[in-house]
């Protein structure tokens, strides 16, 4: 199955999987019962309860399609958001789920993930691919994905990241649908083909 065609089944599944997104446009549609005095607006715990089903009980995603966003920085997740809210990140889903928070809710939702415990996945790698990817990662990823890809201040986390997730990520990245940092899109163009595989195998293995 090529990564496209796994790609589109994933979301249809998840959808199909009742976490339809007319359902989460429904209930943000309802009209706000009456109330004296009026309620407080919702809190970052409340909206982040609509991302669960496919991110996972405090962002750490069950996978293999979405990733986990438990513990990105909040500059990173607000940044993000707003790029899928205008078109200018690729989705499968994303960007029509951003376009149904405001600023403030999104604020809201970052502090929530920037404050929950990320979890990595030990992955299915293959040993020597592993290896080339972490030389390859010393040599071209590093200086923004620090600590192996473990932190996020450039970009989500990368160790222990679903590796599907990461395939489908950087194909959008490679096609173009996406923009690429300058700086990355050098270092990726440089890159052999099987490189990238060995990258994620690399991060994949990390927890
Ligand atoms: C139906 C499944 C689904 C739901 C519900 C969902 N997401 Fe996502 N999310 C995804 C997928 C799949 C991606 C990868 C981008 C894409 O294909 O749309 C993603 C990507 C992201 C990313 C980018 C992470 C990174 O490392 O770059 C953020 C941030 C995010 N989602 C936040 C949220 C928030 C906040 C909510 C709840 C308001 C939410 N998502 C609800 C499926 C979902
Ligand atoms: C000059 C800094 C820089 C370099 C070098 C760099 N990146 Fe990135 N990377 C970023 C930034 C910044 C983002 C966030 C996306 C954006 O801002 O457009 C990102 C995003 C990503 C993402 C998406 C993360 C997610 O959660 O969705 C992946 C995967 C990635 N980079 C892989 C790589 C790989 C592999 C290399 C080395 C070949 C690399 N990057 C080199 C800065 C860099």
């Amino acid at each position: 199955m090529s990564p496209t065609r796994s790609r589109a089944l994933f979301s249809g599944i998840l959808v199909a999987g009742g976490l339809s997104l007319g359902g989460i446009a429904a209930a943000a549609e309802q009209p706000a019962t009456p109330v004296a005095p009026a309620l407080p607006p919702a809190s970052g715990a409340m909206l982040a309860n609509a991302c669960t089903g496919c991110h996972g009980t405090d962002g750490v995603s069950r996978g293999p399609a979405s990733p986990t966003i438990a513990g990105i920085t909040k500059d990173y997740f607000i940044d993000t958001m707003k790029a899928f809210k205008d078109g200018k990140r690729a989705a499968t889903i994303m960007d029509r789920i951003a376009k149904g928070y405001s600023d403030a809710e999104i604020n809201a939702m970052a502090t929530y993930f920037a404050g929950k415990k990320y979890v990595g996945h030990a992955q299915k790698t293959d040993a020597a691919k592993v290896a080339k990817g972490k030389t390859l990662h010393k040599q071209n990823c590093e200086k923004c994905h620090e600590e192996g890809g473990r932190l996020s201040d450039e970009g989500g986390i990368l160790a222990g990241q679903w590796m599907p997730y990461l395939h489908f990520q950087m194909e959008d990245f490679t096609s173009g649908k996406t923009k690429m940092p300058e700086k990355m899109e050098k270092k990726v163009k440089a890159l052999k083909p099987g490189d990238l595989d060995a990258l994620i195998n690399f991060y994949g293995s990390q927890k």
